[in-house]
């Protein structure tokens, strides 16, 4: 067990609840970060996860032979055990408890990685459009690149004040229900927040925050680590449908049916 080594101030805090996001310029050592990388390279490179359906392209339809445009592992750490015993796994857990409570669990993580001059955008969306519509969240996710970023390279941005929304309509990023990936046409961009970051620094937003990371347009890849933690989901007493989850049909859903 790695003790945390961070703890956010109480004006942090208030930025988070006010603002609906949270950016910090660090939230691991430079060892921690060369350690995850490592790891990080070797399931890109090993396409960990692909028999399983965790391993998929997020914005195309997963074709057999056509590059993917934006590669992303699901439960990384399921194949590379060592993202488990990271600091920045510890102190990510440790902000979750401070803006969550005590209770705060790991829930998920995933790596989102966007090749040089390849990867394409994050269109706007809402990460609650993917959960299970029937439950109530109260979720975080807290996104670390594992290199410099900017709006060249794809950091990320956010829309003050959109946490208090509730879940707009989604649908498969271009209307294609091959797609995995979500977005939202009802985002006004013009009100955006990008967030450059150092390697190591994190953004951190609640699972309402409309978000968006444009396209690499470097020479360099942009590598992304999340991290998800929450209270228990419990179930809501008035239930919700979320259609753009029951029409989709992606290659990775089909390949996670045919491994169980
Ligand atoms: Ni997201």
């Amino acid at each position: 067990m790695i003790e945390p080594s961070i703890q956010l101030s109480d004006a942090e805090i208030r930025r988070f609840e006010e603002e609906g996001y949270l950016s910090i310029d660090r939230i691991t050592s430079d060892e921690d970060l060369e350690g995850i990388r490592q790891a990080y390279e070797e399931l890109f490179e090993l396409r960990s996860g692909h028999d399983q359906g965790d391993h998929f392209d997020l914005a195309g339809a997963d074709d057999e032979g056509q590059p993917p445009k934006l590669p992303q592992i699901l439960n990384p750490a399921r194949y590379a055990p060592a993202l488990e015993q990271t600091l920045y796994r510890a102190n990510a857990q440790a902000i979750a408890r401070q803006l969550l409570g005590p209770e705060a669990e790991f829930q998920f993580d995933h790596a989102i990685y966007k090749p040089p001059r390849h990867g394409a955008e994050t269109p706007w969306h809402q990460d609650e459009a993917y959960w299970n519509p029937d439950m109530e969240y109260q979720s975080l996710s807290i996104w670390m690149p594992l290199q410099e970023v900017d709006a060249e390279n794809g950091c990320m941005h956010f829309i003050p004040g959109s946490h208090r929304l509730e879940v707009l309509p989604h649908r498969p990023i271009g209307g294609d229900p091959r797609v995995h990936g979500l977005e939202t046409l009802e985002a006004d961009s013009s009100l955006a927040v990008a967030c450059p970051l150092p390697a190591g620094g994190a953004t951190i937003h609640p699972g309402r925050t409309l978000h968006y990371a444009p396209a690499n347009h470097s020479d360099r890849p942009r590598r992304a680590y999340i991290l998800s933690f929450g209270l228990p989901p419990r179930p809501l007493d008035k239930p919700r449908r979320f259609p753009w989850l029951e029409a989709r049909q992606t290659a990775r859903e089909e390949r996670a049916r045919n491994n169980d």
